[in-house]
């Protein structure tokens, strides 16, 4: 080879490098160069976030699912507000929409555990059926109806690039065009690696390429242990089969009994109950009152970056939440409040008629008062520590 060829090559290849970059989004993410978007893919990230497609103006998908917040809230809020004047509660906590792709609609699996499905309710039966919902919800980015959406969207400064997608009379057929414009959110959320980048420090160490401390280690083995922590039964932490590395969540369901939030006005009525799965909308569940209180059990990945736990953001720190685990039984006046005859109100965001159905079988939680917890204090240490190294970017 000539030099001047070889120099030649070594541009090229530098050009092409640079090309995948940038090819990708515009997101921090070190896998970023792994694909270019296709262009739906594109041009659902600008949807996303497009604040221009809400009846206020100031609010779009990545307003409650902060890519720098690891598509989490960006905040501490119980809820977030939305409608037309910002001025409206959410109903839960704003979920990280990362590790997603993989998931199903919901089902009942093999042995009828309740599995799959989006929303902390699996009411959704895919990212796109999900997408549908926050462009109309009154709380949420509150358009009065799909033909308001697609006439905001017809004015956004995409819009050419969506009509020479989908045709240039799309804007004409709202409905045809809300569900390309759905899609095209789906395909950016299964596409773009920032939503799945795969970039923990304990990612690093399942690819052999990054040690855990001590504290990190003795915390993956509390989490894992069915007599200690017990985390991972609900939270599986090793690879499968295929290598695929782990999510941190199997898609089921769990009522754990997380006290009622007095952060959320809804809970200002003694008669309202957010019961999760038996109370979702479409009413299919309706008859499963042992499924009332159940929630989706969400990724624990990147759950350090997150300032609020739970559905209803009941928690706003990892040790609180992990101290209600292992002490909701043993020390249950703690987080419950009295009842007038000073006995403890426990289960209190759910009405007594359901308590029964709460998690009491399987350790953390199978403990009575005046047990030992199945963590001391320094044990939920070690446990956040390894919870710390399931963050995405990991920087040696
Ligand atoms: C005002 C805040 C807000 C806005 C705006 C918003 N979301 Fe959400 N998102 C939430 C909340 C809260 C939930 C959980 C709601 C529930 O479970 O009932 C959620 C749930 C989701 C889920 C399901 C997560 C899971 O684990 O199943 C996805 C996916 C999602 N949102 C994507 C989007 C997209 C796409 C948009 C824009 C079209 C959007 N969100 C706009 C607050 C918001
Ligand atoms: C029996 C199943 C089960 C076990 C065991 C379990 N979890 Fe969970 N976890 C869930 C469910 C279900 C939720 C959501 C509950 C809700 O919001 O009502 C959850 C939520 C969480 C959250 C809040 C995350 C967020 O984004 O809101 C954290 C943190 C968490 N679990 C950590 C742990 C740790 C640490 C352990 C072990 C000590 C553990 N879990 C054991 C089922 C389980």
């Amino acid at each position: 080879m000539t030099g001047k060829a070889f120099q030649w090559i070594f541009a090229a290849a530098i050009v092409a490098m640079l090309q995948a970059c940038g090819g990708g989004s515009s997101s921090s993410s070190a896998d970023a160069r792994e694909s270019p978007l296709s262009a739906q893919a594109t041009l659902g990230k600008k949807i996303f976030e497009d604040v221009s497609l809400s009846a206020s103006g100031r609010q779009s998908c990545a307003s409650c699912h902060d890519a720098a917040s690891a598509h989490a809230a960006p905040n501490d809020l119980a809820a977030q507000f939305g409608g037309a004047l910002l001025d409206q509660q959410g109903e839960r906590s704003s979920p990280s929409i990362r590790y997603l792709s993989t998931n199903s609609a919901f089902h009942f699996d093999a042995e009828g555990t309740p599995t799959g499905g989006f929303f902390w309710d699996g009411r959704a039966t895919s990212l796109q059926d999900q997408a549908a919902r926050p462009f109309v919800g009154a709380r949420e980015m509150a358009n009065t109806s799909v033909a308001d959406v697609i006439d905001k969207l017809s004015r956004a400064s995409y819009a050419a690039e969506f009509q020479r997608l989908f045709g240039t009379d799309i804007f004409n057929r709202p409905d045809d065009a809300f569900a390309r414009l759905t899609l095209a959110l789906q395909q950016f959320q299964r596409e773009d690696p920032a939503l799945r980048p795969f970039s923990s420090k304990f990612d690093e160490f399942l690819r052999g390429k990054a040690g855990l401390t001590e504290q990190e280690t003795r915390g993956l083995a509390l989490f894992n242990r069915a007599d200690k922590g017990n985390c991972a039964a609900c939270h599986p932490s090793s690879k499968a089969s295929d290598g695929s590395h782990p999510l941190f969540t199997d898609f089921s369901y769990d009522n754990l009994g997380v006290p009622r939030n007095t952060e959320l006005a809804q809970n200002a009525d003694p008669a309202f109950f957010d019961l999760g799965l038996c109370a979702r909308e479409g009413g299919d569940l309706a008859a499963r009152t042992d499924l009332c209180g159940a929630f989706k059990v969400p990724s624990l990945r990147n759950v350090a970056v997150r300032r609020v736990y739970f559905h209803n953001g009941r928690f706003k720190s990892l040790k609180e939440a992990l101290t209600f685990y292992v002490q909701r039984d043993t020390n249950p006046e703690k987080w419950y409040p009295l009842n007038a005859d000073g006995t403890v109100d426990k289960f209190d965001d759910l009405p007594p008629a359901h308590r029964a159905s709460v998690n009491t079988s399987e350790a953390p939680y199978n403990r009575g008062p005046g047990d030992t917890p199945a963590l001391s204090d320094a044990e939920i240490d070690d446990v956040i520590a390894f919870l710390k190294t399931l963050s995405d970017g990991y920087a040696p």
